[in-house]
């Protein structure tokens, strides 16, 4: 059959058509994308004088440890230190020791910003070094630095700095981060230490920024946009546990962590304002949500909302306000970002369907109509499926998740092509194909679910996207979820990206997004529709200013399928193509990363041409035009 492609467009491509939904959750955040090596850094949020208090932590040759808060805190948020005693009859490095997040990636060409705060009892007569080391599992020792440490002067709180710089890459992660003393110089002694930090070089080089390989997977896609922080992240276990944007900014010692909705520590290392400049960094605008009321735990009573909406303001203003009119906005000033950043889009919530009745009654409302009248100038998006409940005001916005098979990815290409156009906007803000298996989508991998993302899921996602690209007048943003996952431990299977504390594993999912991210187009080109009950789907874009036309064909089923393209206008003989195709099952695991990769090929192109689309594969043609 041929696709006949009219050469008038029909509407601009969104700028934020594609982008990132990222929350923490398999240690993508802590252990992923923010680039603190340490693990339990400053004993955030954990019971004092339980060994899980040390999670991360060992004892070096003898030392005696625990975590306590008997003793003046470093901070108030920080009201837990790790006593360490030096036993009487130590010698040699006594000390403590950090494994990091599942290992400590040591590289040569690297140099290290370690920190931590310290402080020796009143009367301690130490006279002597403080060491902090990077140590191979042979304990030999990659990289040092001392400073000497006077008991004496040292009793109250001191912040140590030093720059540790590799004498070679270490065969593998399985290093640790330690501090030490001469264990004769420092024996019979007890140490306070609070709020320890590892950072190697990070993405664009920003102090408390991000993994260097992580950030540049994702930016390398192009991305549009960055939704955050969550996801059930938002929501917290209890309505205490929730999000709280104001614990998340300022000096790293102010903030307290939480314990996040995915059963690990939140740091909050990675808070609002580095969030926005990674957003700044990568280019892309942020979707921000604002809690609205509802925890896994409880739901705030129509009574009692108000703080609750006041500290969305806040949070709002911390963003956007003007310094000289909001507190929250001259705290951003005094971060140093006078300036407000860039927001369009806020989010009320995170699937508030889990609480479709107080979101009918007041949540949605309390909300959407104090916030659209503080700030008139930003879109507001509702959380609950698309018209189910209906809400008032009615939303002009929504968020759409979906979780599910290959086939219904396939089956569902024209579902916004029923839409009616009355002015709503839609985010498909979280969707991925997760399993083979409609009635246990989240079982089980021996009961269908994926592991990593399979090209016959990622095949889907393609046919899918085809149709967020027809409608993109009215799909604004889109992203697959979740995006990130460490190997080493994780609570949700498929993800878009691995790592692991040294290596980035990109998925057959993650190389479509990006094909089609970095080929979106500026304006849509309506050409004949696919069969909406087949396999074979596709989308014609055009950029004017590259001159350049984008055609992308998803074939999610097991047959090759011949496709003849006619176009109305010139184009070049020669097009690219880059074509990702590979077995139904086929994946990129740690194991094997580059099982299927995009590959890049030339083409006889000109007005009119037939393309070959393999099974179970996303492919992009660019052709040029005049
Ligand atoms: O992406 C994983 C989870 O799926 C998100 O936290 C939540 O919004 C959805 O249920």
């Amino acid at each position: 059959f041929t696709v006949v492609v009219n050469g008038t467009a029909s509407h601009p491509v969104p700028e934020t058509l594609f982008g990132y939904m990222f929350e923490d959750i398999n240690f993508s955040g802590d252990g992923g994308l923010y680039a603190e090596m340490l693990m339990n850094r400053a004993f955030q949020q954990v019971v004092p004088g339980t060994s899980s208090a040390l999670q991360a932590w060992s004892a070096v040759n003898g030392a005696e440890i625990s975590v306590v808060n008997s003793t003046s805190p470093v901070s108030s948020a920080l009201p837990n230190s790790l006593e360490v005693t030096i036993p009487s009859t130590a010698s040699g490095a006594v000390g403590v020791a950090n494994s990091g997040y599942f290992g400590i990636n040591v590289q040569e060409s690297w140099t290290y910003n370690a920190s931590f705060f310290f402080k020796f009892p009143s009367g301690s007569k130490f006279n002597g070094k403080v060491t902090a080391s990077l140590v191979g599992l042979d304990g030999s020792t990659l990289a040092s630095s001392s400073v000497d440490v006077r008991g004496a002067s040292s009793t109250k709180w001191t912040e140590f700095f030093v720059h540790l710089k590799p004498s070679k890459t270490a065969p593998n992660t399985n290093n640790t981060f330690t501090v030490t003393f001469d264990g004769k110089e420092a024996a019979g002694e007890t140490i306070h230490f609070a709020m320890f930090s590892l950072f190697p070089p990070t993405f664009k080089g920003r102090a408390n920024g991000m993994r260097m390989d992580v950030a540049q997977a994702l930016a390398d896609t192009k991305p549009g946009f960055w939704r955050f922080p969550g996801g059930n992240n938002l929501e917290g276990q209890t309505i205490p546990q929730r999000w709280i944007w104001n614990n998340t900014v300022g000096p790293l010692v102010d903030r307290p962590g939480r314990l996040g909705d995915w059963g690990y520590i939140n740091t909050d290392g990675l808070g609002l304002k580095d969030y926005l400049d990674f957003i700044v960094d990568a280019g892309m605008q942020p979707i921000m949500a604002v809690w609205a009321g509802y925890s896994f735990g409880g739901t705030v009573d129509a009574a009692d909302i108000g703080p609750y909406v006041q500290e969305a303001i806040d949070q709002i203003n911390f963003v956007i306000g003007d310094p000289s009119k909001s507190a929250a906005a001259a705290l951003r000033a005094s971060l140093g970002h006078p300036e407000p950043y860039e927001l369009h889009y806020v989010e009320i919530g995170n699937e508030d369907f889990f609480a479709t009745d107080t979101y009918l009654d007041y949540r949605w409302a309390d909300f959407v109509g104090n916030l659209s009248a503080a700030f008139p100038q930003l879109n507001f998006l509702a959380t609950t499926m698309t018209f189910d409940p209906v809400l008032t005001p009615g939303p002009k916005f929504y968020d759409v998740h979906v979780y599910n098979t290959p086939s219904w990815f396939v089956e569902n290409a024209f579902v916004y092509d029923g839409f009616e156009r009355n002015g709503t906007k839609y985010f498909e803000g979280e969707y991925a194909a997760i399993s083979t298996n409609a009635n246990d989508l989240f079982g089980t991998p021996a009961d269908g679910r994926f592991n990593f993302p399979e090209m016959q899921g990622s095949a889907g996602e393609a046919a899918f996207m085809t149709g967020l690209e027809r409608n993109s007048d009215i799909v604004f943003a889109a992203s697959y979820a979740p995006t990130l996952q460490n190997v080493a431990n994780f609570q949700w299977t498929p993800n878009l990206i691995g790592y692991d504390a040294e290596n980035v594993f990109l998925s057959t999912s993650y190389y479509v997004q990006k094909m089609f991210s970095i080929n979106k187009g500026e304006e849509y080109l309506p050409s004949t529709l696919p069969d909406a009950t087949g396999v074979v789907h596709w989308s014609v874009v055009r950029s004017p200013s590259t001159k350049q036309v984008f055609i992308k064909v998803a074939n999610a089923g097991a047959d090759a399928a011949s496709i003849a393209f006619a176009l109305p206008f010139v184009v070049s003989t020669e097009g690219s193509m880059e074509v990702l195709t590979g077995a139904m099952g086929a994946s990129n695991t740690p194991q094997a990363p580059n099982t299927v990769v995009p590959k890049t090929l030339n083409f006889k192109a000109g007005k009119s041409f037939t393309f070959d689309a393999p099974a179970f594969s996303a492919s992009v043609l660019t052709l040029k035009t005049e």
